[in-house]
């Protein structure tokens, strides 16, 4: 079961008032409890249609210094997924690397290229658009996983390749910020090892 697009709220206006906080014991579970999917466990159906623009729409909510926007979503699904894969096989390195990025993008049923635009500014540091840019792939994610679809936010050498990049439509000063695979899990995750959150903190 998935949730349909027309159960999110519509965008609000500029200036509407909206609620200061969202106490939820279920968000706090979801977050608590929520993981990626494997990509070889991603499977059709993916998000589509008015879920996919949903998604997007969440997926751009987030702080944002400057109020930029310094992302780009590109949506590779359907037969342009082998395309986008044949486009990196082609300045792959080497054979086994030609192979792999082959199915980079055939082995879930969509994927969502996040593209960092960010650029030099007068004011916002580029490191921060970037930021934000990282916040959209975890909302996206987070997004997919709340509608009911599995996820995972993956990179690869293609992404800091100059060729690669341009193979799939991006700019010289762009940069890909992940691979979002989106899809129906096929299997439940088990829970993998986490960063000790307590030997992080510190007080100063
Ligand atoms: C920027 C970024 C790039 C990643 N690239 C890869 C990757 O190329 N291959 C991989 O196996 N995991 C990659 N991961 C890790 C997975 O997305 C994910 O963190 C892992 O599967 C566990 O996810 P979970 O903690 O959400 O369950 C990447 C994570 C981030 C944040």
């Amino acid at each position: 079961m998935t949730i349909p697009a027309s159960a999110i709220p519509a965008a609000p206006q500029d200036n509407d008032v909206l609620a200061a906080t969202h106490p939820s014991a279920e968000t706090l579970a979801f977050l608590a409890l929520r993981r990626s999917t494997k990509v070889i466990h991603l499977t059709a159906p993916a998000p589509s249609g008015d879920q996919l623009d949903a998604l997007l729409r969440i997926a751009s909510r987030v702080p944002d210094h400057g109020k930029l926007g310094p992302w780009r979503f590109v949506i590779i699904e359907g037969e342009a997924r082998a395309r986008a894969g044949e486009a990196l096989a082609g300045v792959a390195p080497d054979a086994p690397s030609a192979e792999a990025a082959r199915n980079t993008f055939t082995r879930a049923p969509l994927c969502v290229m996040v593209v960092s635009t960010a650029a030099p500014h007068a004011k916002i540091p580029e490191w921060e658009q970037q930021l934000a840019t990282g916040a959209a792939c975890f909302a996206l994610l987070l997004g997919a996983d709340a509608m009911g679809y599995g996820g995972c936010w993956l990179t690869g050498w293609p992404c800091y390749d100059a060729r690669a990049r341009a193979s799939l439509g991006l700019a010289e000063q762009e940069r890909i910020a992940g691979f979002i695979h989106l899809g129906t899990p096929t299997e439940a995750p088990t829970e993998r090892v986490r960063a000790n959150w307590a030997e992080r903190v510190s007080r100063f």
